[in-house]
């Protein structure tokens, strides 16, 4: 066993909570419906665990299709009679005012949303909870600087004068997963609102509690009823039911590929607009000549933190021939070093795996990159006796054809795998079904803009990895996405686009 976790492990992380966080924790938790919370039309609960210590944390409301209705019909009745209209400094004000409470009310949130997610509390704290306060913060200024363009016709432009407006879409569904729950709630949240349309949310079923927390904040900052709604409960009935509804205008999912293709199934019947951000296979290329006192945690980073599970995870490490051996070491020294324990613990850095079902479908993987002739370098095992830690792994001697170089494993493990030159290994990091990011290190300019150029890839960071912003938009290329989020891209995406022309 990982010396840290045992050492992590001795105490029960749930101690740490503050009394308002446990309070909150524990009670019975409903829908959030029309301003109101209230049970699912069927009174279905199910659970939401602790990934530390596989415990119960509540009971959470089960919605039904029923429940859907309801959330998409108060959410219509609230854009068609005010939300839609209100002055964009009115509604910038009520964002404001939730990224307000959020901030006020942060070290509670961060709490919780470690104890729900397994996220580490020194993380929960500087991101997961600040960066949605500046995401709604960002959003709120876009409330008032959306607008359109006098256009020229290129025909006749004397006889006719023309315009285009940005109008919000109307209903949008927003469904997000569970590996940053309260992030991925503002990244479509706050462009959504700012754009003037309102929303029917679903929280992951393993993360529900964070997205409960903040229909309260919701309410507190005096939004119009309907114009938030918070649907708890699984992917069938909620999100599909979303994902079918007539009376919504716009999907925004964040999830599996898999889940991403039969939301565009459900959504045809309508036409609704659809924001995908997917999965991917990201590759964190790293040249001889890196400095790599940046490149070796950064590469390592790349594919640990967050246990793995993360969309741009740099699951892929390329690395220039003459540096491979001191790039795997330097990165198996760095991994061995992670402290590694529940989330709720002060010390951690990387937490468990949300659930048992991840932590099997993660060990499956690398069982059968094992089978088919892979070594394990570090790693490769489930960890403690509770809870869902599994070992940072590498894997080397790996082939393109093995699923662990293929598939999106969506856990802490890596392949790393040779390449001779800048020729070589674009074709190597092009990955035929996914394109979401990607990185590279390296000090010579040249070969970093020629890289960053050929990747086919929605991001491409160059000694660096995950940066985002709320000003930076960020999409998949290929199945990786439809779409961008954050930045004015974002916002966009919640609006349809008018021309209006005027005979002089
Ligand atoms: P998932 O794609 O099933 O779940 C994501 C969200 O979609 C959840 O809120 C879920 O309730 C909802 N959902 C599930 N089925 C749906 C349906 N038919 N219609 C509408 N909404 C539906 O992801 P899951 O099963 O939790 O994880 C499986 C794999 O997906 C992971 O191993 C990983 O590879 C990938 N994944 C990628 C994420 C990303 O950020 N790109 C996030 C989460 C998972
Ligand atoms: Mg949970």
């Amino acid at each position: 066993m990982n010396v840290h976790l045992k050492a992590l492990l001795t105490h029960d992380p749930e101690t740490q909570l503050s009394a308002k966080a446990r309070a909150f924790a524990a009670r019975p938790k409903q829908l959030f419906i029309n301003g109101e919370f209230c049970d699912a039309s069927d009174g279905g609960t199910f659970a939401s665990e602790d990934p530390a210590t596989g415990r119960k944390i509540c009971d959470f409301a089960s919605a039904t299709a029923q429940d859907v209705d309801a959330a998409v019909r108060a959410a219509h009745a609230a854009f068609e009679t005010g939300w839609r209209d209100m002055a964009p400094v009115a509604r910038a004000a009520l964002i404001f005012k939730l990224a307000d409470l959020i901030a006020d009310n942060a070290e509670e949130l961060a709490q919780l949303e470690s104890l729900d997610s397994g996220r580490p509390l020194n993380v929960t704290r500087v991101l997961d909870i600040p960066f949605p306060v500046e995401a709604l913060r960002y959003y709120a200024g876009w409330a008032t600087k959306l607008s359109a363009r006098t256009i020229d016709l290129s025909l006749q432009s004397d006889a006719y004068h023309s315009f285009t407006r940005r109008e919000p879409i109307g209903v949008a569904a927003l469904i997000v997963p569970w590996n940053f729950p309260f992030v991925q709630v503002a990244f479509k949240l706050a462009p959504a609102l700012a754009a003037g349309c309102t929303v029917v949310m679903k929280p992951a079923e393993q993360t529900p509690l964070t997205t409960i927390r903040l229909a309260e904040l919701v309410i507190e900052a005096g939004f119009p009823k309907g114009v938030v709604n918070i649907l708890t409960g699984f992917g069938r009935p909620v999100g599909s039911a979303l994902a079918e509804h007539p009376m919504v205008g716009k999907v925004s999912f964040t999830g599996s590929t898999q889940v991403g293709k039969s939301i565009v199934q459900a959504a045809s019947g309508n036409l609704k607009r659809v924001g995908l951000e997917l999965g991917g296979k990201s590759p964190n290329i790293v040249f001889a000549d890196a400095d790599m006192d940046l490149a070796i945690p950064g590469a390592a980073n790349a594919i640990f933190a967050g246990s793995g599970q993360v969309c741009v995870a740099g699951s892929r490490l390329f690395i220039q021939r003459s540096a491979f051996d001191k790039v795997v070491s330097g990165i198996i020294d760095h991994a061995s070093r992670i402290r590694i324990g529940a989330g709720l613990n002060r010390e951690t850095e990387i937490g468990p795996l949300i659930s048992d079902v991840q932590r099997r479908r993660v060990s499956s993987y690398v069982d059968a990159g094992r089978k088919a002739g892979a070594d394990v370098a570090l790693g490769g095992s489930a960890l403690g006796e509770a809870g869902y830690y599994y070992s940072p792994t590498v894997l080397v001697g790996t082939t393109p054809n093995m699923t662990v170089q293929r598939e999106e494993i969506f856990g802490p493990v890596v392949c790393a795998v040779p390449f001779d030159d800048i020729d070589d290994v674009l074709p190597l990091a092009d990955h035929e079904v996914y394109g979401l990011a990607s990185s590279v290190w390296t000090r010579d300019i040249s070969t970093a803009h020629h890289i960053a150029r050929g990747l086919k890839a929605g991001a491409v960071w160059v000694n660096c990895h995950g940066v985002y912003d709320p000003n930076l938009p960020i999409g998949g290329y290929k199945q990786s996405g439809w779409g961008q989020e954050l930045g004015q891209a974002g916002v966009e995406a919640f609006t349809s686009l008018k021309s209006i022309t005027f005979r002089l």
